[in-house]
C-alpha cells in the first residue's frame, strides 16, 4: 500500500480565496509547485468541500457525511464540468481515505473483483476508509453493473469502502444498480453570475488587464460549465 503523507501546497487560489492547504500526497492531483505549466482547471481545483461554486445541496449532505462517514455508495449525476469527479476526490481527501480510481471505460467485472480484493486486504489505519471512484459510470456494461450488485449490498461489501459513480444521467443505469446508490444530483442551474464573478478573480490573478472578456457570456454560452469556461478564460489570457 502507497504510504499516505500529507504533502503542503504552496499559497493556492481555491474558490476564490488564497490558502494554504495540505493534501493527501496520493489524492487530489492538484500539485501547484509542478515545474510544467498546468491548465487553469487543474490549477484551480477544488481541494476542499466548502471551495466549490455553488453545490450547496451536495456540500452540505457530503459534509454532513464526513461527520458520519459510512460503508456503501453514491452516484454523483450532473451535466459535465460541473464538479462531480473533483468533489470524489474532496470527499477522499477530507475523510483521508485510500483512493482507488477506476479509470473510465475500465469500469469491468474483472477491475471490480480487483478492486474490492484490494479493499478486503490493503491493511488500513483503524477507523480508515477506501473511496473508489469510478467516473462516467453511465458508460459501464450491463454485466459490469451486475458485477456490482453484490458488492454494493450487504451480500457481499468490502469493509470500510465508499464506492463514488459518477455519471452525466441516469438513462443506461440498471435500476437495481441505482437502487443501491445514494443519489446526489450536481446541478449548476443558475449559477452564471456566481461563476462569472470567480472567472472574474481568476482572470486578475492570472494578470489579466481591465479589458476582460464577457465572463457573464462566457458562463451562459458553456451552460455554467466551470470546465469548459476556465479552459476558454485560458486562452484569452494568451491572447493578450
Ligand atoms: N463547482 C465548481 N467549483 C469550482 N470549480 C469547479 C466546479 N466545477 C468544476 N470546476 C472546475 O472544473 C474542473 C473540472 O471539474 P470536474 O472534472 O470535477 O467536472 P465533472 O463534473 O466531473 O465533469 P465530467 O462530467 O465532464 O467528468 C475542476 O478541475 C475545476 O477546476
Ligand atoms: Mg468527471
Amino acid at each position: 500500500m502507497k504510504k499516505r503523507t500529507t504533502v503542503w501546497l504552496p499559497e493556492t487560489l481555491v474558490g476564490g480565496s488564497l490558502r494554504k492547504t495540505p493534501l493527501p500526497s496520493w489524492g487530489n492531483p492538484m500539485q501547484a509547485d509542478l515545474a510544467f505549466p498546468q491548465s487553469l482547471a487543474e490549477k484551480y481545483r477544488p481541494v476542499r468541500i466548502a471551495d466549490f461554486i455553488g453545490l450547496d445541496r451536495a456540500k452540505k449532505v457530503l459534509s454532513a457525511f464526513c461527520k458520519r462517514p459510512a460503508s456503501g455508495a453514491w452516484l454523483f449525476v450532473g451535466p459535465s464540468g460541473v464538479g462531480k469527479s473533483t468533489m470524489a476526490l474532496a470527499l477522499a481527501g477530507e475523510l483521508q481515505a485510500e483512493l482507488h480510481k477506476i479509470p473510465s471505460q475500465k469500469c469491468n467485472a474483472q477491475t471490480i473483483d480487483d478492486t474490492v480484493r484490494h479493499c478486503w486486504y490493503a491493511p488500513m489505519m483503524p477507523g480508515g476508509f477506501h473511496v473508489v471512484l469510478a467516473d462516467e459510470a453511465d458508460q459501464m456494461t450491463n454485466a459490469a453493473q451486475l458485477a456490482l450488485l453484490s458488492k454494493l449490498d450487504s451480500t457481499d461489501p468490502a469493509p470500510n469502502t465508499i464506492w463514488i459513480f459518477t455519471a452525466n444521467d441516469t438513462e443506461r443505469l440498471e435500476r437495481r444498480f441505482l437502487s443501491r446508490c445514494k443519489v446526489l444530483e450536481f446541478s449548476s442551474y443558475g449559477l452564471a453570475g456566481e461563476i462569472a464573478a470567480y472567472l472574474d478573480t481568476v482572470w486578475h490573478a492570472e494578470g489579466g488587464n481591465g479589458n476582460a472578456p464577457d465572463l457573464g457570456r462566457m458562463a451562459k454560452d458553456s451552460r455554467n460549465n466551470v470546465r469548459d469556461c476556465l479552459m476558454r478564460l485560458e486562452v484569452e489570457l494568451m491572447a493578450l
